[in-house]
């Protein structure tokens, strides 16, 4: 049985897992209409794991009784000066939702709530990843610089990421 806040924080994070994927699938669409394939794949599939993040959430509650609820929520923003500005808001927003699970976490941890304390390990954990990923492709960006040929390489790059992440994909099911 969950309090009332811990069902409304999951709630709230259910609602940013959605708009997490809407904002990729939204900047994989940018992509795609300035010729980076690479870089729109890889945020579709992104899009898409930021939807697998939701239902586990949506789960959680549908499984202890409580009611999920799915807001109407914000449109994403739809233009970006550069590769190196989307992928900073990308960066930026996922450092957001790392703080939005910290601050779930201590709520289950002060309430306490031990089973809705040990679910979130899960999204400690991924969140650590993302901002990892996302930490690495600015620095290839930078590294590589948009110059030039320079955007070419970090489109086949980035193209390179979501190929082996289709292939981890694969392996696993
Ligand atoms: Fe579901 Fe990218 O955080």
């Amino acid at each position: 049985m969950l309090s009332q806040q811990i069902i409304d924080c999951l709630n709230q994070q259910i609602n940013l897992e959605i708009y997490s994927s809407h904002l990729y699938l939204q900047m994989s669409s940018w992509c795609a209409y300035k010729s980076l394939e690479g870089c729109a794949t890889f945020l579709s599939q992104h899009a898409d794991e930021e939807m697998t993040h939701m239902r586990r959430l949506l789960n959680y509650l549908q499984e202890t009784g409580a009611f999920a609820v799915i807001d109407g929520m914000q449109a994403p923003p739809t233009d970006f000066n550069s590769l190196t500005e989307m992928f900073e808001k990308i960066y930026g927003h996922e450092k957001l939702v790392t703080s939005k699970i910290n601050n779930l976490v201590h709520l289950a941890n002060t309430e306490p709530d031990y089973a809705t304390l040990q679910f979130l390990q899960w999204y400690v954990a991924e969140q650590h990843q993302e901002e990892f990923l996302f930490k690495s492709i600015l620095d290839k960006i930078k590294l590589i610089g948009t110059e030039g040929q320079g955007i070419f390489f970090i489109d086949r790059e980035i193209a390179n990421m979501a190929a082996n992440r289709t292939q981890e994909t694969t392996a696993m099911n």
